[in-house]
């Protein structure tokens, strides 16, 4: 196995319920290595422009609105296998679905309010630590 490196996003429900560090715990206790991170506030267009996958989607709007309607915490996580791992501890998209103790089932509330956000692939690890940590 490679070691890789993913994005997460610690989106603005999570931040609300004060959820940080709770999230970057379960990170950590499973292996994965946080080697950047900031705390921001997303503007329209970088939301916009982060979730541009997803334009043609219903759900598109609300999620924009949502990813801006508070601070979210960016960071890079490097491990064994990273963008699969991550997505593992996650947990599925929708909260609903996702495993015992996985991040989405302790934190998130719904489809909608899902608490992290993660790279899907390699390819896309890569575009999106380059679009938080550019420099
Ligand atoms: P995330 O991993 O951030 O990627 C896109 C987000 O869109 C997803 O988490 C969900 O929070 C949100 N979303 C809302 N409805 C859907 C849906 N039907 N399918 C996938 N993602 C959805």
């Amino acid at each position: 196995m490679a070691i890789e490196q993913t994005l997460s996003i610690i989106k603005p429900d999570a931040v609300r319920d004060n959820n940080i560090g709770n999230i970057l715990a379960i990170f950590e206790k499973s292996g994965l290595v946080v080697k950047g991170m900031k705390m921001l506030q997303l503007t329209q267009e970088q939301a916009q422009e982060f979730y541009a996958v997803h334009q043609e989607r219903p759900f598109y709007n609300s999620l924009v609105a949502f990813m801006i309607s508070g601070p979210v915490v960016v960071s890079i996580l490097e491990g064994e296998n990273a963008v699969l791992h991550h997505r593992d501890v996650m947990g599925a998209t929708n909260p609903e679905d996702a495993a015992e103790g996985t991040i989405r089932q302790l934190y998130g509330a719904n489809i909608d309010n899902n608490a992290v956000h993660g790279s899907d692939s390699l390819e896309n690890a890569k575009i999106e630590c380059d679009f938080f940590f550019a420099e």
